[in-house]
C-alpha cells in the first residue's frame, strides 16, 4: 500500500508538522506500506521526496499514484480541513477528519459552541476582532489566543491591563479573531479518541500535563514537557472526561484519531479545543497514550491508515 504522508504547511505550526510527519513516515510498517512524502512548505510550495519543488499539480499527479494519503500538517490550511478537500475534490482516500470537521474544530470559537449546546462547560469569554479590540478593556486575568492556530502560537496569558493590547496584537497576528477567556483554575487533562479500522470507539487512558504556569511552545517542544500517564482521576472525573470527549468527538463528527484537551476543575471538565490532527511524533501525547493502552505507535498508524475515509 502506497501512503502519501504529507508535511510541513503554511502556518506557524510548520516545523510542528514537519517533525509529526517525519515520525509518521518512520514509524509505518515497511513490510505493509511503501512511504511517498511531500512537503507543503511555508509559502505554499509542495516539494517531493529530495525537496524539489514540484508545485500543486506535480503533487496532484504523486497523490494519484497513492492509495491512501495521510495528512499531517497542523493548523490552518491542512488541520483545519483544507486538505481534506484537496482528497475529496481528488477522490482520493484520506486518513482523519472530513473537512467540516476539520474546520469546526481548527476554530475554538465554534467548537465552544458546539461544547456549549452538548451541555459541556468552556471557559467563559468572548470574540474580539481587529475591529472590536480598541473596545477591550482589562478587568481580570485573562488568557488571549488566536480562534485558529496550535501549538499555543500566539498564545497569552495577561495579568495587568498594559499587557492586554500586546496580547491582542500577538493574536491577531496570527487570526483575524482571538478570543479572550477567563483562566480557568484545573489540571490540564488530554483525552485521545480513535475509531478503530473496524469503527469502534477506543478511548486512550488520559494524560495529565504538568507544566508550572502555561503550557506553551516552549513547555510543549523543549522538551521539558511532563506528563503524568495515565492521569491520576477517581471514577467521577475518569467518566466525565471520557464522556465528554465521546460526545465532542461525535457532535463535530470526526474521524480517526482526536485529542480533545479539557482542564479539570472542581466542578468537573472545561473543554478547551479539539485537536482533528494532534501532535504525532512517538513523544506526543496521542501516541504515548495509546500505547500505554496497548496500541504501539505503528499499530496506530496502521489502524488511521486502514479507517482511511473512501
Ligand atoms: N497542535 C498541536 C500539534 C497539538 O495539538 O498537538
Ligand atoms: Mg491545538
Amino acid at each position: 500500500t502506497r501512503v502519501a504522508v504529507v508535511g510541513g504547511g503554511q502556518n506557524c505550526e510548520h516545523e510542528v508538522s514537519l517533525a509529526s510527519a517525519a515520525a509518521v513516515a518512520a514509524a509505518l510498517d515497511p513490510a505493509t506500506y511503501e512511504v511517498v512524502p511531500l512537503t507543503i512548505g511555508r509559502d505554499g510550495t509542495w516539494r517531493d521526496r529530495g525537496l524539489r519543488p514540484i508545485g500543486l499539480s506535480g503533487a496532484a499527479h504523486v497523490l494519484h499514484g497513492c492509495d491512501v494519503v495521510f495528512p499531517v500538517v497542523h493548523g490552518p490550511r491542512g488541520e483545519d480541513g483544507a486538505l481534506a478537500a484537496l482528497c475529496e475534490l481528488a477522490g482520493l482516500p484520506y486518513v482523519g477528519s472530513g473537512i467540516r470537521t476539520g474546520a469546526l474544530a481548527m476554530d475554538k470559537w465554534a467548537t465552544k459552541l458546539v461544547a456549549q449546546d452538548l451541555g459541556l462547560a468552556v471557559a467563559p469569554g468572548h470574540l474580539v476582532t481587529a475591529a472590536t479590540a480598541e473596545h477591550e478593556r482589562w478587568t481580570h486575568p485573562v488568557v488571549v489566543k488566536p480562534v485558529a492556530a496550535g501549538s499555543s502560537k500566539g498564545v497569552s496569558l495577561v495579568r495587568s491591563g498594559d499587557a492586554l493590547r500586546p496580547a491582542l496584537d500577538a493574536a491577531l497576528a496570527l487570526d483575524d479573531r482571538a478570543l479572550v477567556e477567563d483562566v480557568v483554575a484545573g489540571r490540564e487533562i488530554d483525552v485521545a479518541v480513535l475509531r478503530s479500522a473496524d469503527g469502534t470507539l477506543v478511548v486512550a487512558p488520559a494524560l495529565e500535563i504538568v507544566a508550572d504556569g502555561l503550557f506553551d511552545y516552549d513547555a510543549k517542544y523543549g522538551g521539558h514537557a511532563d506528563f503524568r500517564l495515565p492521569a491520576r482521576l477517581d471514577d467521577v472525573d475518569a467518566k466525565a472526561l471520557e464522556q465528554a470527549a465521546l460526545a465532542t468527538y461525535d457532535a463535530l463528527g470526526c474521524a480517526g484519531v482526536a485529542r480533545v484537551d479539557f482542564f479539570l476543575t472542581a466542578e468537573g471538565p472545561v473543554l478547551n479545543e479539539v485537536n482533528t490532527m494532534p501532535g504525532m511524533t512517538e513523544h506526543s501525547q496521542v501516541p504515548r497514550m495509546f500505547a500505554a493502552a496497548g496500541l504501539t505507535y505503528p499499530a496506530l498508524l496502521d489502524e488511521l491508515v486502514r479507517g482511511a475515509h473512501r
